[in-house]
């Protein structure tokens, strides 16, 4: 029985599948590299000196996946694959509309076909928007606003309709707060396309010298410092959640939701000299205007997955930057160096 990545080759997938091998689970991996690199499966592979099948396909792509389905005898599916972008999500939002939604259903579909009624699916906090209480618990309204975050929700809804239609489905969403760092080796870690959205690749590349500073996105909202405070969570911390969603997947109810977070807020600031220290490298700043759409203040209450998952954050900011740096530091253009250096071999 092997359990099914989508979107293995990508930041949190591949550090999923880490942990999913050291833990003894076969994997099989499906990701279209839309948003990663093949490196990134060959390094998951040398750490766990394990290999295991990636097919390079894309989930909407149904008779390619009941190919996959059909050949590997599936128990459970972990479902990354999607975009990501808040702001180009904006801009093009119908690509994100089709992409997203589109692909879960493909999805959901196939399994349905092949009676594999598994799923974990990766939601975001996103889907709170403009929370009204702090901490966030899973109980709090919904309400996204940007597009990326509405198909986040629209799926999650989908899900729901899904398990209430049909008992058979174990359905585990999981709404992750800010996913940083990287795999303690330093081989596998968050390898942003041009210029990084996220506070922690944009510090990281300031600290490598790729970028000149850090524009801080307003000092005036109410927090500690007045800068925007966030629920940072470590990526291995997030994976083994994930190993623990899917434990449980089979004795609790068909549906369930889960805050993946650390339940404790940093600002900008904060983040900021945590890096420093990890570094020892000074990360130039300036204080900007707010991002549109930012809120101030969002962490996690994280009582639910602690009590019903039995899991707990175990990193804290240092071991979030200290893990960065080195990924950022040995892997200064992220995977695309040895890319290069393979094609000219
Ligand atoms: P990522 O972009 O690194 O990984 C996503 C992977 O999915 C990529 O490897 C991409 O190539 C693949 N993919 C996308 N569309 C596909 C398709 N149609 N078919 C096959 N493969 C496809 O992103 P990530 O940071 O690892 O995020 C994983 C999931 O977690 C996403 O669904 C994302 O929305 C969600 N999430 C991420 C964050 C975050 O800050 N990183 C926060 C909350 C939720
Ligand atoms: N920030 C800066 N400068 C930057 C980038 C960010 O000051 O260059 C600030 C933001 O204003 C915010 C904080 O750093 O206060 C964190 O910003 P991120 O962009 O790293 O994270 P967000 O919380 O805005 O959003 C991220 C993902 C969303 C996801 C959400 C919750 O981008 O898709 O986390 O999981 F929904």
């Amino acid at each position: 029985m092997a359990i099914l990545v989508t979107g293995g080759a990508g930041y949190i997938g591949s550090h999923t599948c880490v942990e999913l091998i050291q833990a003894g689970y076969d994997i099989v991996v499906v990701d279209n590299l839309c948003n990663s690199h093949k490196e990134a499966i060959h390094r998951v592979s040398e750490l766990t000196n394990q290999s295991f099948t990636t097919y390079h396909i894309d989930l909407m792509d149904r008779e390619l996946l009941e190919l996959v389905f059909a050949k590997h005898d599936i128990e459970a599916v972990i479902h990354f694959a999607g975009l990501k972008a808040v702001g180009e999500s904006v801009e093009r939002p119908m690509k994100y509309y089709r992409q997203n939604l589109y692909s879960t259903i493909v999805l959901c579909e196939v399994m349905e076909k092949f009676g594999v009624y598994q799923l974990i699916f990766s939601s975001s906090a996103t889907v709170y928007g403009i929370p009204k209480q702090m901490p966030i618990d899973e109980d709090a309204p919904l309400g996204a606003i940007n597009p990326y975050g509405r198909t986040k929700q629209m799926i999650e809804q989908m899900l729901q309709d899904l398990a209430h239609a049909n008992p058979h489905w174990r359905i585990s969403l999981l709404r992750y707060f800010n996913p940083v760092g990287a795999h303690e080796s330093g081989r596998i870690g968050e390898d942003p396309g041009g210029v990084p959205n996220n506070l922690l690749p944009f510090i990281a590349q300031v600290a490598i010298g790729r970028r000149k500073e850090v524009a801080v996105f307003g000092n005036d909202y109410d927090t500690i410092d007045g800068t925007g405070v966030r629920d940072y969570i470590h990526v291995v911390d997030l994976a083994l959640g994930h190993l623990k969603a899917l434990s449980k997947l089979s004795e609790s109810s068909n549906l369930q939701v889960y805050n993946l977070g650390t339940g404790r807020g940093y600002s900008v600031l904060e983040m900021i000299a945590a890096y420093e220290k990890a570094s020892g490298r000074k990360i130039p700043y300036r204080i900007a205007s707010r991002r549109p759409g930012d809120i101030g203040l969002c962490y996690a209450n994280t009582a639910k997955a602690n009590a019903e998952l039995g899991w707990r954050t175990e990193r804290g900011i240092d071991e979030m930057c200290r893990d960065s740096w080195r990924w950022q530091s040995m892997n200064p253009n992220g995977y695309k160096q040895e890319e290069v250096f393979a094609e000219q071999v």
